[in-house]
């Protein structure tokens, strides 16, 4: 089963894969389209057991030092799931605490690098295991549709494990040529302790991108999980530990930004913060990193991705496609094609396209079959896009489709369309993290650079177009970490990711993700006899 489901998405597959999703129409009973939303009235009771809901310090869960928890609410009703314990500075410090010995004393940095290998491969045939428990509490906790988790991200993160467990025996330095009677040589070192901060939208998959590296490189981590989605990555941790890894190499401190998170990014002893999520917040995690010991950052931030439709693209793909840029997880992607540029000869025909393939799409209780779209995270959240979509017809974009919440219980939004978008207004400038797809018109393609480029954000970009020359052209010119030609949202354990401008710093996924987790030792001797060198 799980090889079938990595093998589709290894295939490069992936965003079609997602796609085939609640595409045909083999499925209905019980789901609502966004304008009939009756059957979210009656959320599927998840089976899964909440075993883990303390800290994880030191290899044991524990409560926080305080004895406080904080609710993790359920996206489909706001009810609550579980009480959680809320991890704060004193807790930060132990778990440092903790992964500083681990580090210092080992046993792991002091393992073979084989054994450590053998660790994560094992951590991977754990999760592939118990693949369908963790993608409910994925779902539960977060509102995703359950197929998406099951069947795309948490084979996904089983994949990117045994990526890095793969990498942990092959890391390794160089002998460097010098001019002068000297042996040289680099030892790549890992950095030490590890301070992780990751968001809700893609709670285990960030998790991932997060520790990978880092254990290949023998790294220790204190990792702060989102607020709203504290469960899953406690279930896999502890299967972590069953695959063997020792005490103190991984804790997980659940808790807020403001407190454990910022504690993290401040602690003296940590030697490198990792962080994705609002630029705003990567601001700050990047002064308090500079302001304590002047640890490196990688930053993967916002963005406001462009998707450029020619003139000569394939029409219905490219709605399709630019469909599932923007609307795939809710729309809480920081990659989202979130400025859809048509060219002008075609701009009327996609609107329509575009409008029909959203009112399509099938909202409901991500627990149904065939769902494409759950709730948004949180309240805060939902009034957010709320918001936006109100400014979005204020400003004067036409609103094709949706605009309005669907359903009366929990967070869930009506799949949006706005047409006659223009650059100045606050929709196509920023970041909006929900189902809300802006259509732009443009004319040549000097134009549609400048205005793609124009955003302070560099994060991603889609295009489409049947001629190579123009897409050789875009590739150049576009200022984005990742860019996708005919296709988008395709990920793979081996790709780079990562943001230009304001959309952060550093890469993470591949070979690149390494580098966020060594330094780099030159050692230098002297030959004693010249004529060997
Ligand atoms: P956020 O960036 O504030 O939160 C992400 C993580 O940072 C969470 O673990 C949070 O607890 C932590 N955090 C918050 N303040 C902190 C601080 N002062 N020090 C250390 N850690 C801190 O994002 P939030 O509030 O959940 O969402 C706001 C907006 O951010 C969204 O509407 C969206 O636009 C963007 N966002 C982008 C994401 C991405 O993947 N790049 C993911 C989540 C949100
Ligand atoms: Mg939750």
């Amino acid at each position: 089963m799980a090889s079938l489901r990595l093998s589709s998405l290894l295939s490069g597959s992936f965003s079609a894969s997602l796609f085939s999703l609640g595409r045909n129409s083999k499925f209905g009973r019980g789901i609502s389209r966004f304008n009939t939303a009756a059957s979210l009235e009656v959320p599927v009771t998840p089976s899964v057991q909440i075993n883990h809901t303390q800290l994880l310090i030191n290899g044991q869960f524990v409560d926080a030092a305080s004895g406080k928890t904080f609710p993790t609410l359920d996206p489909r009703t706001g009810d609550v799931i579980a009480h959680v314990a809320e991890g704060d500075k004193e807790d930060i410090n132990r778990a440092v605490a903790a992964a500083r010995k681990a580090f210092d004393e080992g046993p792991w940095p002091k393992m073979t690098a084989y054994e450590r290998s053998c660790i994560i491969y094992r951590f991977a045939d754990l999760l592939e295991k118990h693949n369908d428990e963790i993608a409910t509490l994925e779902t539960w906790d977060n509102g995703k549709p359950y197929e998406q988790a099951a069947k795309i991200e948490v084979p996904m993160l089983t994949r990117l494990m045994r990526y890095y467990a793969g990498w942990a025996d092959k890391i390794h330095g160089l002998t460097v040529p010098a001019d002068g009677p000297y042996h040289v040589q680099t030892l790549h070192e890992p950095i030490g302790v590890a301070g992780q901060i990751i968001p809700w939208n893609f709670p285990l998959l960030m998790y991932g991108w997060k520790i990978g590296p880092a254990l290949a490189c023998s790294n220790t981590v204190v990792m702060k999980t989102a607020e709203q989605t504290p469960l899953s990555a406690l279930y896999v941790s502890n299967l972590l530990h069953e695959a063997g890894l020792p005490p103190g190499v991984l804790n997980v401190v659940s808790g807020f930004g403001s407190t454990a998170g910022a504690a993290l990014a401040s602690h003296m002893d940590v030697d490198k913060v990792a962080f994705t999520g609002s630029t705003a917040t990567g601001k700050v995690i990047s002064s308090l990193a500079s302001k304590s010991n002047l640890k490196p950052v990688t930053l993967e931030l916002g963005g406001k991705s462009a998707f450029i439709v020619c003139e000569d693209a394939d029409i219905d793909q490219a709605v399709e496609l630019a469909h599932f840029a923007l609307f795939f997880n809710q729309g809480q992607c920081c990659c989202a094609g979130s400025r859809t540029f048509v060219h002008e000869r075609v701009y009327d025909e996609f609107v329509e396209k575009a409008k029909a393939c959203a009112m399509k799409r099938v909202v409901g209780d991500p627990f149904k079959t065939g769902v494409e779209q759950g709730p948004q995270i949180d309240s805060a959240q939902f009034e957010k896009i709320l918001n936006y979509i109100r400014s979005g017809i204020e400003s004067g974009a036409t609103l094709e489709t949706g605009g309005e919440r669907a359903g009366t219980k929990g967070f869930y939004i009506q799949p949006t369309v706005f047409s006659n978008v223009q650059d100045d207004m606050k929709i196509a400038k920023e970041e909006i993290f929900g189902p809300v797809q802006s259509i732009l018109k443009f004319k040549n393609l000097d134009e549609v650079i400048k205005r793609a480029n124009s955003s302070p954000y560099g994060l991603g970009a889609g295009v489409f177009t049947k001629n190579l020359g123009i897409a050789n052209t875009l590739m150049r010119a576009l200022r984005v970490g990742s860019l996708w030609i005919n296709c988008f949202d395709v990920f793979d354990a081996a790709i780079p990711f990562g943001g230009y401008k304001m959309s952060g710093h550093g890469r993470e996924k591949g070979i690149y993700g390494l580098n966020n987790y060594l330094q780099v030792k030159a050692v230098i001797s002297p030959v004693e006899n010249a004529a060997w060198l």
